[in-house]
């Protein structure tokens, strides 16, 4: 189902293709076409903003350049590289995409969403910016700042999940998906932030949110997230640390203690389970290790 008039439509799309150069971060993924390289980025910006991928992405692409070069290397190595990135699980996966990648696809990226979406670690979202950005694939791609835009902008009211994808689509239409998509992600992130910043919008005469009032539609939209919680004193930096101690060498439960001092032990019990279950640290012989690498301590 669609929401807003083809006309209303047709003058957000123009709106945003006319903005399209003044909206253009200098991002240093923008304009890459090798397919390995967009899906490293786009996996990292999942859940890091661009300002903090932009020096781990070029560490990762130097030492990783392909996907048979990552499927190589040592996990505990892996989760190196992708210090000050967070949410580890991504490098798990990511290295386990890149094993596919090498056992199932030559050691390339493939440019289908179908065959994208089956890699670890990527769901729609990335699948279609993969498919769009390197491959220039006509397919309209919704993060959440995209999805924003759409509830906004476009539908003035919350979306549900396929209606997102169907405006996206419509609004992209025969556009160059490249610079279209990327002008999207652009204006949600300058301008239709979630904390919005109308004042000199591009779409601020064209907005069907501005126009009709009300509460904002964003919120309540599908693929729109919340703003991640404060890192300071999260789950989130403990399970950093705690990797962070690991990458030196296997520790015992004490040595782990210590170097957790400050966490309570229900706590300190549920993220280090955490980290066992999503396959980064094993238990063995009584210690905890990173997954891949020699399991005693000393
Ligand atoms: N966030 C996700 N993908 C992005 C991209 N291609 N450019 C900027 N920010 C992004």
């Amino acid at each position: 189902m669609t929401t807003s008039g083809a006309t209303d439509r047709a003058r957000v799309a123009r709106a945003v293709s006319r903005a399209a150069p003044r909206l253009a971060r200098d991002l240093p993924w923008v304009g890459e076409r090798d397919p390995w390289a967009v899906l490293v980025s786009e996996v990292m910006l999942q859940q890091t903003p661009a300002a903090r991928v932009v020096g781990p992405w070029r560490a990762f692409l130097d030492r990783y350049p392909t996907p048979a070069a990552l499927a190589a290397a040592p996990l505990a190595e892996v989760l190196t590289a992708w210090r000050g990135l967070g949410y580890h699980r991504r490098a798990r996966d990511l290295q386990r995409a890149a094993v596919a990648l090498v056992e199932r696809h030559g050691g390339r990226v493939p440019g289908g969403v179908e065959e994208l979406r089956a890699l670890a670690g990527v769901g729609e979202y990335t699948a279609r910016a993969v498919a769009a950005f390197a491959f220039g694939a006509r397919v309209a791609v919704v993060d959440t700042n995209v999805a924003r835009v759409l509830a906004r902008a476009v539908a003035g009211r919350p979306l549900a999940p396929r209606e997102a994808h169907a405006e996206a689509t419509a609004l992209l239409g025969r556009r160059d998906p490249r610079r279209f998509n990327q002008a999207m992600i652009d204006l949600g992130a300058r301008h239709c932030a979630a904390r919005p910043r109308c004042g000199d919008c591009p779409l601020a005469r064209v907005c069907a949110w501005r126009r009709g009032g009300g509460e904002d539609p964003a919120p309540r939209s599908a693929h729109v997230t919340r703003p991640q919680a404060p890192f300071a004193g999260s789950d989130r930096q403990w399970r950093g640390r705690a990797i962070e101690r690991l990458r030196h060498g296997p520790a015992t439960p004490a040595q782990m203690t210590r170097h957790l001092a400050g966490l309570e032990p229900a706590r300190r019990r549920r993220v280090l389970d955490g980290l066992v279950a999503d396959g980064l640290v094993v238990r063995a012989q009584g210690s905890l290790a990173l997954a891949g690498t020699p399991r005693v301590a000393r």
